[in-house]
């Protein structure tokens, strides 16, 4: 069995960390969003792993390399433009061969390991031509929907509907058999002008191939915007085995689960996890809360951070409270007493900031 990452997505709704950096390689818990769905296909034994890339090809190829950091061997499958997710497997057809492949979008996050997911396909003497992941969620419209009959067979899939036939979502991870090459030439763009996975397993349900459905346990996290990008922070956070490599001086605290990273420094600081704090980093006079993770570099002082996601190389200084915040490399957020008091800022084209 063969996998297929998508990384190739532009990422506007990031913007603008997405206008200097692939959405897909934004870190949660200081490791790439990628990183986590070529880790865990890694670990159900898939180490044969194409990757489609787009605009910001070069920096995912430097950041993954060859795969040999994960045991794996990556091809990388260029796409000229963002098409849709049947596309990419249109053009993957030289690299998946006759194989069966997994299909996971680069900027999903699931907390459930793809063993069992794989085992259910694998295990089976008759198998499907394909099989989705299935999760309830409040929003369906925003997904690609999945109709069931009693007895839990796939009957109907829709994408993104305005009127959703039941709330459960496509979860971006699939696996299929060969017939979907067929399935992918057959279709038409959508309305958005993209060929839709959606529609191509639409097509192999038409066409009398046994499509399976599993419904996903634990939580997924579709990391395209900033408030799911956070909580998938927060939840991968909860996970992180506490490591003190940095140093802390004595007029510091540190609770609960936090990693320092070497060369990173606490001074006069508190520190209370789940908290990642990145190599070469200086916390001095502060207090950086839970479910905050710093990259490497970074200095901050006399400021009180919280729930925030902060890239390389950022520099906070003297700001009271900052929450739910992330700023790309980088980034400086001072407070100044200079005279008048306002807020100075420069900002770049489709950032947000919210002033209390
Ligand atoms: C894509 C799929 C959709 C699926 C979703 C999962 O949507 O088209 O069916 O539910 O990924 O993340 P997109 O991210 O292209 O809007």
């Amino acid at each position: 069995m063969k996998g297929l990452i998508l990384a190739g997505g532009a990422g506007t709704r990031l913007r603008p960390i997405t206008y200097t950096s692939a959405k897909q390689l934004v870190p949660v818990a200081n490791t790439p969003i990628l990183f986590y769905g070529l880790q865990s296909m890694v670990d159900a034994g898939i180490t044969d792993i194409g990757i489609i890339v787009g605009d910001t090809a070069a920096e995912v190829m430097t950041a993954v390399g060859d795969g040999a950091r994960w045991g794996a061997r990556v091809t990388y499958i260029p796409q000229d433009a963002p098409l849709g997710l049947a596309h990419c497997v249109l053009i993957a057809r030289e690299f998946l061969g006759a194989d069966d492949f997994v299909m996971y979008l680069g900027d999903n996050l699931l907390e459930q390991d793809l063993n069992t997911f794989v085992a259910a396909f694998t295990g089976q003497s008759e198998r499907p031509a394909a099989q989705i992941l299935l999760k309830a969620v409040p929003d369906p419209q925003r997904f690609g929907v999945a109709e069931l009959d009693a007895s839990g067979h796939v009957v109907r899939l829709v994408e993104k509907p305005a009127e959703p036939p039941s709330d459960l979502a496509l979860v971006g991870v699939y696996l299929f058999d060969p017939t979907i090459h067929e399935a992918v030439r057959a279709i038409e763009p959508s309305a958005r002008g993209e060929l839709e996975i959606t529609d191509a397993i639409q097509w192999l349900v038409e066409n009398g191939r046994r499509v399976q459905s599993q419904l996903l346990t634990g939580w997924w996290i579709d990391t395209g915007k900033l408030t799911p990008l956070l909580e998938a922070n927060r939840l991968l956070l909860e996970r992180i085995s506490p490591r003190l490599e940095g140093t802390i001086d004595d007029a510091s605290s540190i609770d609960g689960r936090v990693v320092l990273e070497r060369g990173a420094r606490v001074v006069r600081s508190q520190i209370r996890g789940p908290v990642v704090i990145g190599a070469g980093s200086a916390i001095v006079d502060s207090y950086i809360g839970p479910h905050t993770a710093v990259g490497n570099n970074c200095t901050i002082e006399h400021s009180e951070i919280e729930h925030s996601v902060l890239l390389e190389g950022v520099r906070v200084s003297g700001v009271p409270r900052l929450q739910d915040s992330l700023l790309g490399r980088e980034a400086v957020v001072t407070r100044t007493h200079a005279k008048p008091s306002a807020l100075r800022l420069m900002v770049g084209d489709h950032s947000q900031i919210d002033v209390e």
